[in-house]
């Protein structure tokens, strides 16, 4: 018994330790963060001839996207150096903000 409370303990607090890293997006703070990026994708995500469309896009494939540019996992300088300096909560928020636009 003692060792079943323990194994969901540990259980809880593995769970807890996912959900700090996958942390919700904020879409507002996401917002504040991705005006420099208007230029290629849009005011409001829907691309331009400079760069693919964003908004409704999932927010995995989004984070995703922007994990590979700053790893150079996906090649593309002008990516790396806009979302370079993003850490995985501006990712998230980011993420939320252009997966909230239609
Ligand atoms: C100088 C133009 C430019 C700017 C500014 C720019 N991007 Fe991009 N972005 C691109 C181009 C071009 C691609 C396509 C690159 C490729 O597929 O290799 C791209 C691709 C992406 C993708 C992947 C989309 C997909 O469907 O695969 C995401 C996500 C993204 N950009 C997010 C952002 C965010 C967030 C910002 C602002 C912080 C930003 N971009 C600023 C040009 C830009």
């Amino acid at each position: 018994m003692k060792r079943t409370l323990l194994t969901v303990g540990l259980f809880a607090m593995l769970l807890g330790a996912v959900g700090a890293v996958h942390a919700a997006g904020d879409a507002a703070a996401g917002k504040a963060k991705a005006s420099g990026c208007a230029g290629c994708h849009g005011a409001n995500g829907e691309g331009t001839a400079a760069g693919p469309k964003l908004a409704g896009k999932s927010e995995t494939d989004l984070v995703q996207a922007m994990q590979e540019f700053k790893s150079g996992k996906r090649a593309n300088a002008a990516m790396k150096a806009f979302v370079g300096k993003f850490s995985d909560q501006d990712m998230a928020n980011v993420a939320a903000y252009f997966a909230s636009l239609k």
